[in-house]
């Protein structure tokens, strides 16, 4: 693939009228710009677009779908650029849309528990504007800080309070989207059960920007629980650590997170952020960061301690309980900001493997083996209870994996191994551009093929997000 700015695809006359959809100042197209819309947090990946336009609502949206489709431009379509499969990265230039500017929480109703929001609302400030109002938007991804609840819908994203209260296509009622023609459809109803033909929204969640552009979402809140307890578990093997969470589960308990980090990725986290709040020695292997949540205080001490219990088993070393808002805030943040601090330090690529989460030991054990084979360091961290582990690899010379066939050879073996214990590539990232290459490990070609149709039918042109996913055999030649 190549890294060249592809030129030429957009005449001046087309250009004009962009700019009369948009307007002059919400079409950019100077270096800067292209630079910054041409990279998100994916590998170290920069590709060009032609030109960026930022719409500020549905119409403008749709006349530019319509503008490009007449024309074949190929349109990328971008959240908050936090990416981790190359999903909004435009890898064939042409224009790269912009949701920034969709960015009103539209109503929340309480009475119903719904909110209705724009794509380009911020995760977080969408799950504190609910909040203020006794409400739980529960999915929320590392980045949710920056990410936009559009992107979030695109990826299907998850986050650690998952293995309790599901990911984001768990909470997605209806979703208004501008079709790649330009048509503009609502997908389903704001009803909490429907079985009215096929379902269009859940299509378009984890779609990834490749059928349509999101313009509003309709999702389900629940209360906001009253309490929650934090503790942080040091293991000296991820043997152990990692045996250890499948058992919480057998023995009863749904934490309402349940993750892993290796120590290593502690280490250089603790370091980014200048935090001591985590003892960190050389007996440590890894931490399970385990947390309960309920309206219920006394019940929640029970489950601690009983978990707290069960781990002896495992041989967990000395709990540190969380007591004040503070430390868990501390906590937490070391945990979110792992994948920024690992990638700076060298792990370029990261890969977002899923197993059952019984599986997770012979996982995790698999990847050393395959660093060992494949020359490269991994640290592994993530929502271990939902048995989906983030890989973060350091090669010495490789730091990406797009393009590279010595990594391409090592990770199909990961993915290999990856299915052989009944997983598959991606639990929240997505595919993108990066993992397209390792969709025949995990599907049959009737698979893809389904995939492909599926796509044609929403986007004959193959106009929108193009190359993402899955390759159409139009696609070359069209561009
Ligand atoms: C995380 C992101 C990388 O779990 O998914 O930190
Ligand atoms: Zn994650």
């Amino acid at each position: 693939m190549s890294n060249e700015i592809s030129k030429g695809l957009i005449s001046p006359a087309i250009a004009t009228e962009f700019k009369m959809i948009v307007g002059e100042q919400y079409m950019l197209v100077d270096d800067e710009n292209l630079q910054h819309y041409g990279h998100d947090q994916t590998e170290h990946l920069q590709f060009y677009p032609e030109i960026v336009l930022k719409p500020s609502n549905t119409a403008e949206i749709a006349a530019i779908m319509q503008l490009c489709n007449k024309h074949h431009l190929p349109v990328t379509p971008r959240g908050g650029g936090t990416g981790l499969s190359g999903g909004a990265l435009p890898h064939l230039g042409g224009v790269l849309l912009s949701t920034e500017r969709l960015n009103k929480i539209i109503e929340i109703d309480e009475r119903n528990l719904q909110v209705t929001t724009e794509p380009g609302v911020i995760t977080e400030v969408l799950q504190n504007a609910v909040k203020e109002k006794g409400l739980f938007y529960p999915p929320d991804p590392s980045s949710r800080g920056s990410c936009f609840i559009g992107g979030n819908i695109a990826e299907n994203s998850g986050g650690p309070k998952a293995v309790k209260y599901g990911v984001v296509k768990d909470y997605v009622l209806n979703l208004e989207v501008v079709l790649p023609s330009g048509e503009v459809i609502w997908t389903g109803a704001n009803v909490l059960k429907n079985s009215t033909g096929y379902n269009l929204t859940q299509l378009m969640v984890g779609s990834e920007g490749t059928l349509g552009i999101v313009t509003k979402i309709v999702l389900k809140l629940i209360p906001h629980p009253k309490f929650d307890l934090l503790m942080l578990v040091p293991f000296s093997s991820l043997e152990n650590a990692s045996a250890a969470v499948s058992a919480i589960f057998r023995a009863g308990f749904i934490p309402s997170a349940l993750e892993l980090i290796e120590i290593d990725a502690l280490k250089i986290v603790s370091a980014m952020v200048d935090s001591s709040a985590v003892p960190v020695n050389d007996d440590i292997a890894a931490h399970l960061i385990i947390e309960v949540d309920g309206n219920n205080m006394d019940v929640l001490m029970g489950e601690m301690e009983a978990i707290a219990e069960l781990l002896v088993q495992f041989e967990a070393g000395e709990i540190f309980f969380a007591d004040y808002a503070q430390q868990k805030a501390e906590l937490w943040k070391l945990r979110r900001r792992a994948a920024e601090a690992v990638k700076a330090n060298g792990y370029t690529i990261e890969e977002d493997t899923v197993v059952p989460r019984a599986e997770l030991p012979a996982l995790i054990k698999g990847v050393k083996l395959l660093g060992q084979q494949y020359g490269f360091k991994a640290v592994c961290y993530g929502h271990a209870g939902d048995g989906n582990l983030h890989i973060r690899i350091n090669h010495p010379t490789i730091k990406n994996s797009h393009g590279n066939s010595e990594m391409t050879l090592a990770l199909t073996a990961l993915f290999e191994l990856v299915k052989s214990l009944g997983g598959t590539i991606s639990g929240e990232h997505g595919i993108g551009l990066i993992q397209k290459p390792y969709m025949q490990t995990v599907f049959r070609e009737a698979n893809l093929q389904l995939m492909r149709n599926i796509k044609r039918a929403f986007d004959p042109n193959n106009i929108l997000n193009a190359g993402k996913i899955v390759d159409l055999n139009n696609q070359v030649e069209k561009r």
